[in-house]
């Protein structure tokens, strides 16, 4: 990769052990960021942080779960002492569940909204106070096209993502003039681990992916993380409260 967009500069990503958290620190950190990787999962975000530091990557794991303040404020201090600054935070933890209304428990759906929405506002927070002393920072959130759209059963989570890109331009407005810009990457199907839950076969999403993207695939988890990187940068200097959406045309008939 040539361009190093991130030299000197310090990231925190959220999510990062595996699917597109992952793809992000690589690339943030490919691009010259030292990268600071959280992740509830302790084995694997260190497992992932090793990984990078073999292809020349300053990259830390810290295990952290985003729906609880503690640990939120201990990883992102923890970061921050370690970097001295935080210039890029990726907030992209996240979960999946399915159901209507009727087939919602309440635990799941606080569960989701725990992680989903409280989790993006709880590591925004603790940045931010760190972006607002050096009056500069980028933020990114993963939000998503499910968001913008009603899907067949995905009441909580379409519900939640529609929560953090609002959430996006909310902020971007908020701290518009204190030198931080905050946008949002929006995809559509992503080929991760994330919608495992859904149980469905390869032969089901193939099809599912098939009906549904005009592009008629995927996106590799390094395309959102492209998207991410182009946001973090100053490439995009100019652009705030943007919530983009990366879906192959789903969102599109
Ligand atoms: N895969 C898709 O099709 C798709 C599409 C649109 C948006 N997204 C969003 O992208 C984000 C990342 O999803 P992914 O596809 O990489 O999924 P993934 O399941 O592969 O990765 C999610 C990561 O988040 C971590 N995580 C879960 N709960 C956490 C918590 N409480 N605290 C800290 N870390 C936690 C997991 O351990 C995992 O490493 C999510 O916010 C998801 O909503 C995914």
């Amino acid at each position: 990769m040539s361009a190093q967009r991130f030299e000197g500069r310090a990231a925190i990503v959220t999510g990062a052990a595996r699917g597109i958290g992952r793809a992000s620190a690589a690339r943030l950190g490919g691009e010259g960021a030292r990268v600071a990787l959280l992740d509830i999962d302790a084995e694997v975000v260190h497992a992932t942080a090793a990984e990078l530091r073999d292809d020349g990557i300053e990259a830390d794991a810290y295990v952290c779960d985003v729906s609880s303040e503690d640990s939120v404020e201990a990883a992102v201090a923890a970061a921050a002492d370690r970097f001295g600054r935080i210039d890029v935070l990726h907030a992209n933890a996240g979960i999946l569940h399915a159901g209507a209304a009727t087939e919602e428990t309440l635990a799941d759906w606080q569960r989701m909204m725990a992680v989903n929405v409280t989790g993006i506002f709880l590591t925004v927070r603790a940045v931010l106070l760190h972006m607002l002393r050096q009056e500069s920072g980028a933020i990114v959130l993963t939000g998503s096209m499910s968001g913008f759209i009603a899907e067949p059963a995905f009441l909580c989570y379409c519900t939640s993502k529609a929560a953090v890109n609002h959430m996006a331009r909310q902020l971007a407005l908020d701290y518009a003039t204190r030198g931080i810009r905050v946008n949002a990457v929006c995809p559509g199907w992503v080929d991760t681990h994330f919608g495992d839950v859904l149980a469905l076969s390869e032969a089901e999403i193939e099809e599912g992916v098939r009906a549904t993207v005009p592009m008629g695939r995927q996106a590799a988890p390094e395309e959102v993380a492209a998207v991410v990187a182009f946001l973090a940068s100053d490439d995009a200097s100019y652009v705030t409260g943007h919530c983009l959406v990366m879906d192959g045309g789903y969102t599109l008939p």
